[in-house]
């Protein structure tokens, strides 16, 4: 269960456009809930997102993960536990390394230094079961550099990126607002077929609106700094 517990953020401290983008926010998933996060530009989606893996910290208030209080948690000690996937596929794949070592990036990641828990060849299997969930052909190109794939088979891969650890949450920011409408519907079902397979607790942050109706358990609206 994620929670949190009236939750004050704000940015851009100090400079003209600081700004209270989170006031008082209260919020509970379950655990296994696929839940759709809307709202208005500006309005402070992937600000949430940030205080929530780490990357922005509180004024006040408690981010509980499971029993545990992880308000202090540093970015890297999240990482384990809550994974995160943007809108620009460029951004979580290196274009210039091959497929299997951008997964193998992603493994190393979140494995304790100098305790590699996979072999080469338990590696490479892992890697290969991964990418045929995708359908995409991806398990035979494993030494093609990322930067040859479409758009969305690079978007496709960052979430198995994603999904590479046992994360308690998946965070996903947009994800198919950069793609063509049938790559966008392509990685919403895997999306769905993921989070319902795995029982992943997923946030997702999206405007569209077939999003909202078809896929998740719950739609969330931020607005005011709260969620309604
Ligand atoms: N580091 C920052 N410095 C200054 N302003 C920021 C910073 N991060 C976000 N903001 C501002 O906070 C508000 C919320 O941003 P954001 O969370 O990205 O909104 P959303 O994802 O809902 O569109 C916006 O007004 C944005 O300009
Ligand atoms: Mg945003």
């Amino acid at each position: 269960m994620l929670k949190l517990k009236d939750v004050n953020v704000t940015v851009g401290r100090g400079s003209t456009l600081e700004r209270q983008v989170l006031t008082n926010l209260n919020l509970v998933i379950d655990p296994g809930e696929f839940v759709i996060l809307i709202g208005g530009n500006g309005a402070g989606k992937s600000t949430l997102f940030n205080v929530i893996s780490g990357a922005t910290p509180l004024d006040s208030g408690k981010i509980i993960l499971d029993q545990t209080d992880i308000t202090t948690w540093s970015l890297a000690k999240r990482v384990k536990n809550i994974a995160k996937v943007l809108q620009d596929p460029r951004l979580a794949t290196i274009g210039n390394m091959t497929i299997e070592e951008n997964l193998s990036f992603a493994l190393k990641r979140t494995e304790t230094r100098g305790l590699s828990l996979h072999k080469n060849k338990q590696r490479r299997d892992l890697f290969r079961e991964k990418l045929t969930l995708l359908n995409m052909g991806l398990e035979n190109r494993m030494n093609e550099l990322t930067s040859n794939l479409s758009g969305g088979q690079r978007q496709a891969l960052s979430l198995i990126m994603a999904l590479m650890t046992e994360s308690k949450i998946l965070l996903l920011d947009e994800i198919t607002a950069a793609l063509d409408p049938t790559m966008a519907q392509m990685i919403m079902d895997l999306t769905t077929r993921i989070v319902t397979d795995e029982k992943r607790t997923t946030i997702m942050i999206t405007h569209n609106t077939t999003h909202m109706t078809g896929y998740s358990n719950r739609t969330l609206r931020l607005e005011n700094g709260q969620i309604h």
